[in-house]
């Protein structure tokens, strides 16, 4: 496995491999790597010739100091994990190198009713620095394929919208989210959960499933309303959000309708850690 963290040698590697005809699979991630990362690098093995990862932890989809913080770092075992994976290239830039204090003015962009929801209403500017870094990282590796996992939904849709907008190469592939043995949905904030949240985390998924099974039994203001109760009756917990939307639009939903693909949204808070899940619901 190579490692970059200089844009030119970087963009100098990959005009070679372009000139022979590679495809080129990028998985960006912020490092903390777990499985479900790894399982991202696997399909981008599976359906590229070059596999590139970026580990970027980027300062500006932070709307919180201190969540920026205490963003776990695990560099050396970031590596170990890529390599065991067969990935083929690792990016880490520095904060200087993505960001040069004689940088252009940065874009602000317009991804609409997109970003007035959930995670965009709840962390202000979220998805202006992950649409800034994601076009960034875009622009200087310029992929055939870039991979991205359903746990962050919200996010997913953002970046193919971005991408349709200023038509940027890659095609954006969605990815299924990866889980521990109990249910909880694997992120790299886990490894900052105490062994009682531990123990308790999975208990989010618990909630999600019997939503998913009590849909016909509630309307879904009833729904939102039960899995909030629930939630906060669990002392290690408290909700941050539950919402059902339609799948494309992330318009929130009213009323059952039929020929609908509705998601369920989830945060919740356990202590200062923010834990996201969610679950399609027909
Ligand atoms: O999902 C993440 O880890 C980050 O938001 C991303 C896409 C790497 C951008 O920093």
């Amino acid at each position: 496995m190579r490692t970059f963290n200089n844009i030119s040698k970087l963009q100098k590697h990959l005009i070679e491999l372009k000139n022979s005809d590679k495809t080129i699979g990028f998985v960006p991630t912020m490092g903390a790597l777990h499985n479900g990362h790894i399982s991202l690098i696997k399909q981008s093995c599976n359906e590229n010739d070059i596999t590139i990862c970026s580990i970027f932890v980027n300062p500006t989809q932070f709307n919180n100091i201190g969540d920026l913080d205490s963003y776990p770092r695990t560099m050396d075992a970031d590596i170990n994990m890529l390599e065991a994976a067969d990935c083929d290239i690792v990016f880490t830039p520095t904060i200087e190198t993505m960001y040069p204090s004689n940088s252009e003015k940065e874009i602000i962009f317009n991804f609409g009713s997109l970003e007035l929801v959930m995670e965009g209403k709840d962390r202000p500017g979220h998805f202006q620095g992950v649409g800034t870094i994601v076009k960034k990282l875009f622009d200087i590796i310029k992929p055939n394929n870039a991979y991205f996992g359903k746990k962050d939904y919200q996010q997913l849709l953002i970046i193919k919208e971005l991408t349709k907008q200023y038509r940027l190469t890659p095609k954006i592939i969605g990815c299924e989210i990866i889980r521990e043995n109990d249910g909880l949905a694997m992120s790299s904030r886990n490894m900052r959960l105490s062994n009682e949240q531990r123990i308790q985390a999975p208990f989010i998924r618990k909630t999600m499933l019997w939503a998913k099974e009590n849909i016909n039994n509630y309307s879904p203001s009833e729904l939102i309303l039960e899995v909030e109760k629930r939630i906060n009756s669990n002392p290690e917990m408290k909700i941050g959000y539950f919402e059902i939307s339609e799948a494309d639009t992330l318009i929130k939903c009213e009323q059952w309708k039929d020929n609908t693909d509705y998601i369920a949204f989830i945060v919740v808070e356990m202590g200062d850690i923010r834990l996201i899940d969610n679950i399609e619901l027909f």
